[in-house]
């Protein structure tokens, strides 16, 4: 195997290796061991109102959550001893550019906030960046018909990533986890965020993230299905040469990213594997995502699988290959030992 990878390519100010020692929880969350809470990201939806605790159809055990409910939520899981939270907002309204994610009194602001006053800092409060969730039309960015189809224009919605970056930041996020798949998003959003004082705050990035089926159930959830056409000109082909997953990864670093991921999970562990020996310092996350936990969810309420055996042999798999914090749905019923 050859390992390709210059640590020199990017340096100081871009590189800050400080910034995933800058608290216990940080330094904690990239210590390589097995799978234990700590190592865990629990996603949790969250949208406007009061007393909101909408259970997603195709996500046993998931549910939307209001501001209200995410605070009784954070205290619970802040004795459990995972990792951190990782926070999606549903705004009431969208438009074509998704302006409620680049305001400061936008859904994820709100939601940061209070997770952070919630959680005393005993886990990471940390924000999934992207506007699929914020936009009218679902992608996840702003649009153009330049190319002579309906796309994302890339250029113009770096601009609203970075003011989305500094959102989350100015509210109080300790992790940034950008998800757009956008060409240049991490270098944007290290340079608003170094522009403005933030430069401890780390990001993990979604560096290898493919055009997935098993996004399916999370749409409903975060209701940011594509109002047309899909996402395959800026997630990756799962078809494309393996190689292109170390191409992005390889990237992101070079644009600042601290902890990259690859997503999803279980039909990737072979990029994993790839990305972790080709990056051997660099911390590796994995998404578990909706569809390989609704799957195993199914099937487990028909009785055909043991629900925590796969549970733990699935989570384990994605650590032997190679990455060491996992963001499941899961998170919870670990921590709480109750699967
Ligand atoms: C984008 C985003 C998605 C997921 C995480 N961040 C959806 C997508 O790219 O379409 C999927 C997570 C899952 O399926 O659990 N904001």
């Amino acid at each position: 195997m050859s390992h390709n990878y210059s640590p020199q390519t990017a340096t100081f100010p871009v590189v800050r290796m400080r910034r995933l020692r800058y608290n216990k929880l940080i330094r904690e969350l990239v210590q390589e061991n097995a799978v234990t809470a700590d190592k865990l990201i629990y996603p949790l939806f969250i949208r406007q109102g009061k007393n909101i605790r909408t259970p997603i159809n195709s996500m046993p055990g998931v549910f939307q959550l209001s501001i209200d409910e995410l605070v009784r939520e954070v205290e619970e899981l802040r004795t459990l001893g995972i990792g951190g939270i990782l926070l999606f907002g549903i705004p009431d309204v969208k438009d074509s550019c998704g302006s409620d994610a680049t305001s400061d009194n936008g859904i994820i602001a709100q939601a940061v906030r209070a997770a952070k006053d919630a959680a005393q800092n005993k886990l990471l409060v940390i924000t999934d960046l992207c506007f699929c969730e914020y936009t009218d039309h679902g992608h996840c960015g702003i649009l153009t018909n330049r190319t002579g189809q309906t796309d994302v224009d890339n250029d113009a919605t770096l601009k609203i990533i970075a003011e989305q970056a500094l959102v989350h930041a100015r509210a109080g996020a300790d992790l940034i986890a950008p998800s757009g798949m956008i060409d240049g998003m991490i270098g944007a959003i290290r340079t608003a965020l170094d522009m403005n004082q933030f430069e401890h705050l780390p990001m993990m990035s979604y560096a290898a993230k493919y055009a997935s089926g098993f996004y399916g159930p999370f749409r409903e959830a975060a209701e940011s299905t594509p109002q047309f056409g899909d996402r395959r000109s800026y997630q990756m082909d799962p078809a494309a040469a393996a190689q292109q997953a170390l191409r992005e990864v390889e990237l992101d670093l070079a644009e600042g990213a601290d902890i990259v991921m690859v997503k999803p999970a279980m039909v990737y562990l072979d990029i994993m594997r790839m990305v972790r020996e080709h990056f051997p310092n660099v911390p590796l996350a994995a998404y578990n995502v909706s569809g390989e936990y609704s799957m195993i969810k199914a099937a487990a309420e028909r009785g055909w699988i043991d629900e925590s055996r796969i549970v733990r042999e699935t989570l384990t798999a994605i650590h032997r290959a190679g990455a060491s914090i996992i963001i499941t749905y899961w998170a919870k019923d670990i921590a709480k030992n109750v699967l």
